[in-house]
């Protein structure tokens, strides 16, 4: 199930900022912990602002409006006000590039 798309290049994305892409009308925001990538909707379930523009802490992305938080890892609304998870997307290295795998 789902298509694999090319997101980013691995040396844009750097520990601790979020960033924003899009594919197709898909806004997706991509993350770095540690050596791990994750990719969710960009967009928050509150009130639309974009997650990449929010501050990462470990694996919680706080959304600049509200101060929301998800867990990017399973795209559980933590906080309020927050209450609707956000869709979270697999992943995957492929040389020096991230994809991500869209629906
Ligand atoms: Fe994200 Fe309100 S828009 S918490």
């Amino acid at each position: 199930q789902g298509t694999w798309h090319d997101a980013a290049a691995l040396s844009a994305l750097s520990e601790g900022e979020p960033y924003g892409i899009e594919i197709g009308h898909h806004h997706i925001a991509l993350y770095r912990v540690g050596n791990e990538y994750y990719a969710t909707s960009n967009i928050c379930t509150h009130a639309e602002a974009l997650l990449s523009d929010g501050m990462l802490d470990g694996c919680e992305i706080e959304c600049p409006l509200h101060m929301g938080r998800f867990d990017i890892r399973t795209g559980e609304a933590l906080s309020s006000p927050v209450e609707i998870d956000i869709q979270t997307y697999p992943v995957r290295a492929a040389g020096d590039r991230l994809e991500v795998c869209l629906p």
